[in-house]
């Protein structure tokens, strides 16, 4: 009989976890915004001061980057992602930072729950692009300060060569398990025109995108990196 998850995430964060219990960490020394170490923007892309600043980051599974930002910056910093395993691994690796707290909630239900104001959202190949932006992008806006900045990084909608549909419909993608397996999920693959499009429909100004690719390796860039303001 084959085993179901509630989520192909849920999956993915019991396999990490029968690897072995999380252990504190010291937070990282960089942010990063791309599955390649030490390569493109850190932290800074955030904002130059962000000491005693309110930042969400949407989908934030073990906390590396949310932890980085809280020890680092001094920002008051809230990582939530949909599985609870997730943040009971992202507590065990860092708990004890100061500044941080972890809550398990699909990123649209606790937006739309207003939790905010904050300062500062961002996801790094967390639940944007995982959640129709239709919907996930007003309500971001929504919990957003006046001035406040979104930042997120999506896997790139070329990194296998093919051009993004002109659709703003969901692609079939899956999520690779630590075991080699993969399970199916949907994904916005949305050219940068399209997510530009879809952000200034929810409200914000000033959209900016760029592409990163693996240092040294491959023709087509990996991430795509969107930055937009609500004014
Ligand atoms: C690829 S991991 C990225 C984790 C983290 N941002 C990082 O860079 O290490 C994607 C995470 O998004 C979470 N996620 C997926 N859909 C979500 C949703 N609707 N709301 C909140 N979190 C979600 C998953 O559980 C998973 O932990």
């Amino acid at each position: 009989m084959a085993t179901t998850y509630p989520s192909p995430w849920h999956a993915h964060a019991l396999q990490r976890l029968a690897s072995g219990p999380a252990e504190p960490l010291t937070p990282p020394a960089r942010m990063e915004w791309t599955p390649h170490r030490a390569h493109g923007p850190g932290a800074e892309l955030l904002g130059t001061e962000l000491r005693g600043r309110r930042v969400l980051e949407l989908g934030c599974g073990p906390g590396h980057n949310a932890a980085h930002l809280a020890h680092r910056t001094g920002a008051r910093v809230t990582g939530i992602d949909l599985v609870g395993l997730q943040v009971r691994r992202a507590r065990s690796h860092y708990g004890h930072v100061a500044g941080l707290s972890f809550t398990a909630a699909h990123a649209l239900h606790y937006l739309q729950a207003d939790q905010g104001p904050f300062d500062v959202i961002y996801s790094v190949f967390g639940a944007i692009g995982l959640v129709a932006p239709e919907l996930l992008l007003p309500a971001t806006v929504g919990c957003l300060a006046g001035l406040g900045l979104l930042v997120f990084a999506v896997p790139h909608p070329r990194r296998h060569g093919r051009s993004p549909g002109p659709g703003t419909y969901p692609h079939r993608d899956f999520l690779a398990l630590p075991d080699r397996s993969r399970l199916p999920l949907v994904r916005w693959e949305l050219a940068p025109s399209a997510w530009a499009r879809h952000l200034r429909r929810a409200g914000f100004t000033h959209v900016t995108s760029q592409a990163i690719g693996n240092p040294g390796k491959g023709r087509w860039p990996t991430t795509l990196l969107i930055t937009a303001y609500k004014l």
